[in-house]
């Protein structure tokens, strides 16, 4: 195959992972490849925080903010999300074993360190799969918290990757509340 074949091809590919994720997005386009030319420079980030009211946001509720050109899911675990996330010992996590979380910087995945408050009902994540830049669903895959349908890889709770091809956790942003019921993110 010729190179501009491989790139066709390459595009094909790319145009096929974008419908399989048309449907099942709330905001923004459905895939956020991790070629990331679109973004802005390190500067312009460095300048760039939203705020997001969360006041009106129910437990076992979800929604999604573009930040950066990206979907950041904002969820507001049950009480059944956070007793599965934090039953989860190190060693269950075979495929990625750090928080990526940049709020918390070198800690390890337990579901406290991914998690915004000490009572883990917050969480906050880049909701881009690490695997190819798909966007998951919500309330899905075999470990209750999000499955990409791309390839099939399952995370957990707390965005953990549990099976599939995804190599890492989902990311997770700078975020933090600055009052009760607002959250900034970067
Ligand atoms: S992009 Fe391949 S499994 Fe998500």
């Amino acid at each position: 195959m010729s190179n501009a074949e491989d790139q066709d091809s390459t595009r094909r590919d790319f145009i096929h992972y974008a419908a399989a994720g048309a449907g099942v997005v709330t905001v923004g386009a459905a895939v956020w490849p991790l070629v990331n030319q679109m973004n802005p420079s390190a500067d312009v980030q460095a300048l760039s925080s939203i705020f997001v009211d969360v006041g009106g946001l129910e437990p076992g509720g979800q929604i999604t903010v573009n930040f950066l050109g990206k979907p950041v899911f904002i969820r507001r675990r049950t009480p059944e999300d956070i007793e599965a996330g934090r039953a989860v010992d190190l060693s269950d996590l075979s495929i990625d074993r750090e928080s990526r979380n940049p709020n918390r910087p070198g800690t390890d995945a337990l579901d406290a360190n991914r998690t915004m408050d000490d009572e883990g009902e917050w969480l906050v994540m880049t909701g881009v799969c690490t695997h190819l830049g798909c966007v998951p669903l919500n309330n899905a895959g075999d470990f209750g918290g999000w499955f990409c349908p791309c390839h099939g890889s399952h995370y957990d709770t707390a965005g953990r990757i549990r099976r599939g091809p995804a190599p890492e956790n989902m990311h997770i942003p700078l975020a933090q509340f600055v009052d009760e019921t607002t959250i900034q993110l970067g």
